[in-house]
């Protein structure tokens, strides 16, 4: 009897102690593996999809050191460590842009122009602290993904350059902090979307050279 109640004594206990723990593990002050290993995923996700690379830009991105540390990579600057920035400006990178890039939910700068960047734009739906994104002057091909328009924060999107098809997605009006727009050169074709002159920060507006047909938005003489 009294063993019995000895043990029962043991495992609230034991109960208890792993409560305690459960509620330690889930404390903020603990790294959390799972959206470190998101954006660890992320990167070598977007290093798969890298056929040529010359000059050894992504040399230093294997699992030996910490990503916050490769080259090009910035992250946060406080726990939890994550990315916020890529640039990866004129590094002589061939091949596709992975939309693992998709899931850096924290990534405010996305610098790719100057490359030879092949394949569709990456999905980026989600993210909602992107404010630049530059893949200027690339071999893009494919449409303007309409899910540009929820990256909320953007400031400043530049796709010139690229061989694109389709129009300008009329999403892009929903861009309420866009500052500069630069789609020039890239083949677009279509009306200038109207949503587009309704974006009240917009300063810099390039969509020269493409096959945009109709008025241009009376909001545009107004910037
Ligand atoms: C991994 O990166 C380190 C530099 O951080 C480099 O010295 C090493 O050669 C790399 N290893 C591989 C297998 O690429
Ligand atoms: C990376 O961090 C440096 C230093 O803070 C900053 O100057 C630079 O603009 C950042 N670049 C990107 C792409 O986030
Ligand atoms: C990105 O890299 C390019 C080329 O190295 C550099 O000129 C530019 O200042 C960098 N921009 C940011 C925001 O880090
Ligand atoms: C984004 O991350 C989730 C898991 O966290 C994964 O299942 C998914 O495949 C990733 N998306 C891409 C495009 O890599
Ligand atoms: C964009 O956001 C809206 C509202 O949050 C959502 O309904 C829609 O599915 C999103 N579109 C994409 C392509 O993610
Ligand atoms: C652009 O893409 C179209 C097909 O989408 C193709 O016919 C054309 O040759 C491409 N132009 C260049 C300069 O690559
Ligand atoms: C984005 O724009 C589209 C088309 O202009 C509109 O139908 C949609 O409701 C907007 N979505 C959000 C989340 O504002």
């Amino acid at each position: 009897m009294r063993a019995k109640q000895q043990l029962k004594i043991t495992m609230v206990v034991l109960l208890a102690l792993l409560l305690l723990t459960y509620e330690f593990g889930n404390a903020r002050c603990l790294p959390n593996h799972d959206d470190y290993s998101v954006d660890l995923q992320a990167l070598l996700g977007f290093k798969q999809g890298i056929t040529s690379d010359q000059n050894g830009a992504l040399s230093n991105w294997n699992t030996s050191t910490q990503f916050c540390r490769w080259n090009s990579v910035n992250c946060s600057q406080a726990r939890p460590w994550r990315v916020t920035g890529l640039n990866l400006t004129r590094k002589s990178l061939s091949g596709q842009i992975s939309s693992s890039l998709g899931n850096l939910t924290f990534l405010r700068k996305l610098l790719l122009r100057d490359n030879n960047f092949y394949g569709p734009i990456p999905l980026l739906n989600d993210l909602q602290h992107l404010e630049v994104l530059n893949l200027n002057q690339n071999r893009l091909h494919g449409i303007i993904p309409d899910g540009l328009g929820n990256c909320s924060s953007l400031m400043a999107l530049a796709l010139s350059n690229n061989n694109l098809t389709g129009m300008i997605p009329p999403t892009i009006g929903n861009l309420s902090s866009l500052l500069g727009l630069d789609l020039s050169q890239t083949n677009l074709a279509g009306i200038i979307p109207e949503a587009l002159g309704k974006i009240a920060t917009l300063q810099i507006v390039d969509l020269s050279e493409n096959q945009l047909k109709g008025p241009i938005p009376n909001e545009f003489w107004q910037l």
